[in-house]
């Protein structure tokens, strides 16, 4: 069981449960799921509504990396979110990205932030 804490400064912020491992819930699923105005259009990774900050709140683990998808890539560095460079560094080094696209970003067995 992963603990996936919501925040915004325009909400209250909610802590849920994912089912992790499913490898199919993605943050934007369990957003919609537990009733979370979450910002989002497309469903599928091309308009970057649904950008979010991601950070660890396991005390105990590191952050994994958790790969971006290629869309996410795309979008990010359209935004100006992350540079080329970033993004290089992040694969080489495995670092996991504090923004992504709650579209895309499939939760896994971790306690995360996610500020939208
Ligand atoms: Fe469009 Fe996620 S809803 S990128």
């Amino acid at each position: 069981m992963a603990l996936v804490t919501f925040t915004s400064p325009e909400y209250r912020d909610k802590t849920v449960y994912a089912v992790a491992g499913s490898h199919t819930q993605t943050v934007l699923k369990l957003a919609l799921e537990n009733k979370i105005p979450i910002n989002f259009e497309c469903e599928d990774g091309e308009c970057g509504t649904c950008l979010v900050r991601v950070t660890s709140i396991d005390k105990k683990n590191q952050r994994m990396g958790g790969p971006l998808t290629e869309k996410e890539k795309t979008v990010l560095k359209e935004v100006g979110k992350v540079t080329a460079e970033e993004l290089e560094k992040m694969i080489v080094d495995d670092l996991p990205c504090e923004w992504r696209l709650a579209c895309q970003m499939i939760v896994r067995d971790e306690d995360i932030r996610v500020e939208y």
